[in-house]
């Protein structure tokens, strides 16, 4: 979520680069030991025992050997904070004391204002005057709410009346800034200032930084309107926040697990019933940006909506967005018309914890929905079931879980999987999350030709070859390998041919991609010894083998040219082919 009201320059993004101490950000989360020029602790992004999370303070880059997760210290700060790439300089910005421009302009109209100090002005009032209300607090202790969450969670009583929170703020916080942030409105009649929220529970919501956005009321009078929640503002745009991630995020992360609910009340229902991993959306259908959101903290997900059809068309709607982003998804049942709420109250909240653990695969819930028993007497059923399965299990990222969940659904339908296999199985699963990949303890022994060459690139101290020199990106086959590659050859290049920093090439692709995690390993791997050859061998290597690789594919190219009897390609390919064997005859006898 897009937080920040900051105009990012490159200057002010490079003066943060500059002074951010990623042993800083990581020893907030984890107890580092140092070990050589490193230094390793528990990895602050997944739950584990023995330390495989190693930081490097000279390169400025972290990578962790158990769930393959590294990039440098902006990227760790986004990955604990929750924080997107603006909001994260904003706030290292501000710790370091790196100055800020001026907030950015709207285009003729007037700055916007900073809401936080009317916020939580309003989140403390609201806090001193549940302490206040007895009949408030008694609302709560009906509901069996624990006091102790209510005040982890900051809920807080809107009184009764039209001016309470106007009086207790103003002129502390200017009206316009009262008004902006959606406390008070002002009457079309009167043209007063009136309070917004009045005789409502107040929900503080947060982004998962911890920064106030806005609330959420629940009416104590019956009213109409059973919540309003604060107006959208530059910062607050509900499709973007999850209700409760800042809370929540510590033990997503651990577990690797999130229950994601549909209300205020179900996420501290879930937390009293013990499951501490909770979120929310606000009364609106999950976006692609909130998936992509937890995806940044979770791997699975358990969806907990209610049980009723309003729950199961949600659940239905939300389960490819969730798939897509490359999470697992699993699905608790609360019971006919109970929410995790409602059924902590009756039934306890062991039930719902059980619900929560207990809770099953919501892709193979789905499929025995969408392929009843007897759909094989009638093709048409077949062929349609069939048709929604493989439209459902495209969403699926990792081509093996795809594969799995094709075989299940085949068995169902009564076809061969390789039918259902042609129509879902094309993607590959290489943009999938890289999440953490079990049993990597520490170094690879091996390490592709790929590998060892970027390796000396980057952490090398072997002097380089003139930009000039440097083989082609294509030599590289692997496509994540290709473009590290190309990217330290532009900044090679740019650079007037100084040789670049490996943390400049981090910086240089983007933040959660593939190739920052792998940079990452490979330059706090250090180099393996046995393996050690010269960049120029590395590098020529790889040359030679993709010269060959052209040589074959050209052979092929050429009698396809000749059957066709197409005399100009022919030529042309003819003559590709002389260039590249006196490339690779030069090559073999340096
Ligand atoms: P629910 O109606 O299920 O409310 O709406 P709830 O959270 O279970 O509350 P209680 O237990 O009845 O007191 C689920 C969520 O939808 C949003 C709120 O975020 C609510 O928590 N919602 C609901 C609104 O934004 N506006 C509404 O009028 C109703
Ligand atoms: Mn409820």
């Amino acid at each position: 979520m897009a937080l920040s009201n900051i105009q990012l320059t490159p200057q002010l993004v490079q003066a943060v680069r500059d002074v951010v101490d990623i042993v800083d950000i990581a020893a907030e989360h984890t107890q580092l030991r140092k070990s050589g020029r490193r230094q390793m602790g528990r990895c602050p992004l997944h739950r584990e025992k023995t330390p495989s999370f190693s930081v490097d303070p000279v390169q400025g880059l972290f990578y962790c050997f158990g769930c393959g997760r590294g990039g440098d210290a902006i990227k760790l700060h986004m990955l604990l904070s929750g924080d997107d790439f603006p909001a994260a300089i904003e706030t290292l910005a501000r710790r370091y004391g790196v100055p800020l421009p001026p907030p950015r302009q709207q285009r003729g109209g007037p700055r916007e204002p900073d809401l936080e100090p009317a916020l939580e002005a309003a989140a403390q009032f609201f806090v001193d005057a549940l302490n206040r209300s007895p009949e408030t607090q008694s609302y709560l202790e009906r509901r069996q709410m624990p006091q102790e969450l209510v005040e982890r969670f900051g809920v807080g009583y809107a009184p009764d009346g039209w001016t309470n929170l106007l009086e207790a703020l103003h002129p502390r916080i200017p009206l316009a800034d009262l008004k902006a942030a959606g406390l008070v409105g002002i009457s079309q009649k009167s043209g007063k200032y009136y309070d917004r929220f009045r005789q409502r529970l107040m929900f503080p919501i947060r982004a998962a930084s911890g920064r106030l956005l806005g609330f959420g009321g629940r009416t104590l009078a019956d009213d109409k309107a059973k919540y309003i929640n604060s107006h959208e503002t530059a910062a607050f745009r509900k499709g973007y926040v999850l209700y409760g991630l800042d809370m929540a995020k510590r033990a997503i992360r651990e577990s690797s697990t999130a229950l994601i609910v549909e209300g205020y009340f179900d996420v501290l229902g879930a937390v009293a019933s013990g499951v501490d991993a909770t979120v929310a959306t606000m009364g609106t259908a999950l976006t692609e940006d909130q998936a992509r959101l937890l995806s940044r903290f979770a791997s699975d997900v358990v969806v907990g909506y209610d049980g009723d059809e309003a729950g199961e068309n949600a659940f239905r709607r939300v389960l490819p967005l969730l798939l897509s982003q490359g999470l697992t998804v699993r699905r608790a049942r609360f019971g006919e018309n109970e929410d995790p709420d409602s059924l902590r109250t009756s039934a306890g909240p062991d039930v719902v914890l059980r619900a929560v653990t207990e809770a099953e695969d919501a892709v193979l819930m789905e499929l025995e929905r969408l392929i009843p028993p007897a759909v094989h007497q009638d093709p048409r059923l077949q062929a349609r079931a069939g048709k929604q399965v493989s439209e459902l299990l495209q969403s699926v990222r990792d081509s093996i879980l795809r594969y799995s969940y094709s075989q299940k659904a085949s068995e169902r339908l009564g076809v061969p999987v390789e039918i259902l296999w042609r129509r879902v199985g094309g993607k590959p699963d290489l943009e999938a999350k890289s999440q953490a990949t079990e049993g990597r303890t520490g170094p690879k022994l091996v390490r592709s030709l790929e590998e060892q060459a970027l390796q000396l690139l980057l952490a090398g101290d072997e002097e380089l070859p003139r930009v000039e020199e440097l083989p082609s990106p294509d030599v590289f086959l692997i496509p994540a390998c290709r473009n590290i590659y190309r990217a330290f050859c532009d900044l090679y290049r740019d650079g007037g041919g100084s040789r670049p920093a490996a943390k400049e090439v981090v910086a240089s692709v983007p933040l959660d991609s593939a190739e920052v995690d792998q940079m990452a390993r490979l330059l706090l791997e250090g180099s393996i010894a046995d393996e050690a050859k010269g960049l120029g061998v590395a590098l020529g290597q790889l040359s030679r083998r993709w010269l060959q690789q052209r040589l074959r594919a050209l052979s092929g190219e050429i009698s396809e040219a000749q059957r066709a009897g197409d005399d100009d390609r022919l030529r042309v390919l003819l003559e590709e082919k002389t260039a590249l064997s006196r490339a690779l005859h030069r090559g073999r006898e340096e």
